[in-house]
């Protein structure tokens, strides 16, 4: 497998081109400056943290010291979007017993999270980060107590094969279906805390991911792309009651798995593995034209099975049989298709972290062109939570402190241990990565994280 080595911009457009990998790079990073609407909010650049869950919560749920130290360092960093990391929006949905959840009882932690990172943000550059709370229901993945509950929405042997899980896990329409309350709930919650916007996140094989490949199941939520993606819409159409000038709802969409039809969704229904972007368009468009959705975050791949085509890397847990720069440009063509047959909805990307120091002028050149609006940075952000000031006093990222895509933070997080860079931010997540080796032999063979 190559792993990064470009000596400059020119050695990686060189070797973009000999993948047939399209990868748009501008000359410089002055279009992220540029201000953004969204709503009746002004964001002042194109740049923002991308949800990065830490499994650092209090045993409530709520978040901890580790917790607000994450967010703080992002909104001093200069993101002028912050969205929140997987927020589980009941206890049976919970990825771990450190994940964060939000309820009644634990509001008031919630509301000083959000005063904090908000305060944070306006003290040191002048603004606050608008923050987007991701509401969850981690569906197959959820562990609750640490111990795998799968909550699936349908018989999936791609997903099963480094997963188990049988017939007794999959939802009834009759659970789905109180669940459109619960995510209006959780929007009035992230309202009531001081997040500027709430997320019906439906990405990455989480439940809601999960329904828009459910072609086979039977019942109001599985068949037509009506039904699939029913829990979806009504979710986000009980979240829409509580939305004003100062909150919105928004999406973090997957609009392909990487996996074959039928158990993959945005894919080529001739067995191949190619994207099919139609259907992903057909919703976005409507999130548009039915739900008033303004903006959206696009991403691609389920991270427990096809890691590399959500986030692509030099390290990790098995070898994909493509070329990282590939994984990279899947996602931008796929985002910039979506962009252009819905041209109205603001789009944020994702995945731009295997680039490094060259992430900057990828963005750039993303929204010079038109593929995109603005973009969310993942594993970057944990390893230089000031990637956005770099780029916005100094023109470039630093970067001597950039992701290595080391796979490191994937390790943590789905050990249940704090996540965070364990090469960048060593003196803090040093310790767990060191618990994490000691413990990996543990585990079972086709284990990915
Ligand atoms: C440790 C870790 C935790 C993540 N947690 C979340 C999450 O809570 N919600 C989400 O939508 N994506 C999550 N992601 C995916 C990232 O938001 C992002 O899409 C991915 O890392 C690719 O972006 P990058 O190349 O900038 O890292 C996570 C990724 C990692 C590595």
């Amino acid at each position: 497998m190559e792993r990064f080595h470009y000596g400059d911009l020119a050695e990686l457009k060189k070797r973009a081109s000999e993948l047939n990998a399209y990868l748009p790079f501008a000359e410089d990073t002055g279009i992220l400056k540029t201000g953004i609407r969204i709503g009746d909010h002004i964001l002042c650049n194109r740049l923002g943290t991308a949800p990065m869950e830490g499994a650092d919560s209090l045993p409530d749920g709520s978040p901890s010291e580790l917790t607000f130290r994450r967010y703080i360092r992002n909104a001093e960093g200069g993101s002028a979007v912050i969205w929140s990391e997987a927020i589980s929006i009941v206890p049976e949905g919970r990825s771990g017993s450190t994940q964060l959840l939000i309820n009644d009882e634990n509001l008031d932690r919630y509301k000083l999270f959000c005063e904090r990172i908000k305060e944070a943000g306006l003290k040191k550059n002048g603004y606050a980060p608008f923050l987007v709370m991701q509401a969850n229901h981690s569906g197959r993945y959820s562990n609750p107590g640490n111990v795998p509950s799968p909550v699936i929405a349908y018989r999936n042997p791609v997903y099963e094969e480094f997963r188990a899980a049988d017939d007794s896990c999959i939802a009834s329409d009759d659970y789905l279906m109180q669940l459109e309350e619960r995510f209006g709930e959780s929007a009035l919650l992230a309202k009531k805390a001081g997040f500027d916007a709430v997320d019906i996140k439906a990405c990455h094989g989480y439940l809601l991911m999960e329904l828009l490949s459910a072609y086979e199941r039977p019942g109001r939520y599985g068949g037509s792309l009506e039904n699939r993606s029913r829990l979806l819409m009504n979710g986000i159409g009980a979240a829409k009651a509580y939305e004003d000038s100062d909150f919105m709802v928004t999406c973090r969409l997957g609009i392909y798995d990487g996996a074959r039809y039928p158990f993959g969704f945005g894919v080529s229904k001739d067995g191949s593995l190619d994207p099919d972007l139609t259907e992903p368009k057909e919703l976005v468009s409507r999130l548009s034209r039915e739900q008033g959705i303004g903006f959206i975050c696009l991403t691609m791949g389920n991270p427990y099975v096809t890691t590399h085509v959500t986030r692509p890397f030099d390290k990790g847990k098995y070898e994909p049989d493509e070329h990282p720069l590939t994984g990279v440009s899947r996602m931008i063509t796929g985002f910039a298709e979506i962009k252009k047959a819905v041209p109205e909805m603001i789009i944020y990307g994702s995945g731009p972290s295997y680039l490094r120091q060259y992430a900057d002028l990828y963005t750039a050149g993303a929204v010079q062109e038109g593929m995109i609006d603005g973009m969310l940075f993942g594993r970057l952000s944990f390893a230089d939570p000031d990637f956005a000031n770099e780029i916005i006093t100094q023109g470039r990222i630093a970067g001597d402190n950039v992701c290595i895509t080391c796979g490191g933070c994937g390790d943590l997080i789905r050990a249940h241990k704090p996540t965070g860079c364990v090469i960048r931010d060593r003196d803090v997540y040093g310790g767990y990565m060191k618990e994490f080796a000691l413990e990996k032999k543990d585990l079972p063979k086709n284990y990915r994280g």
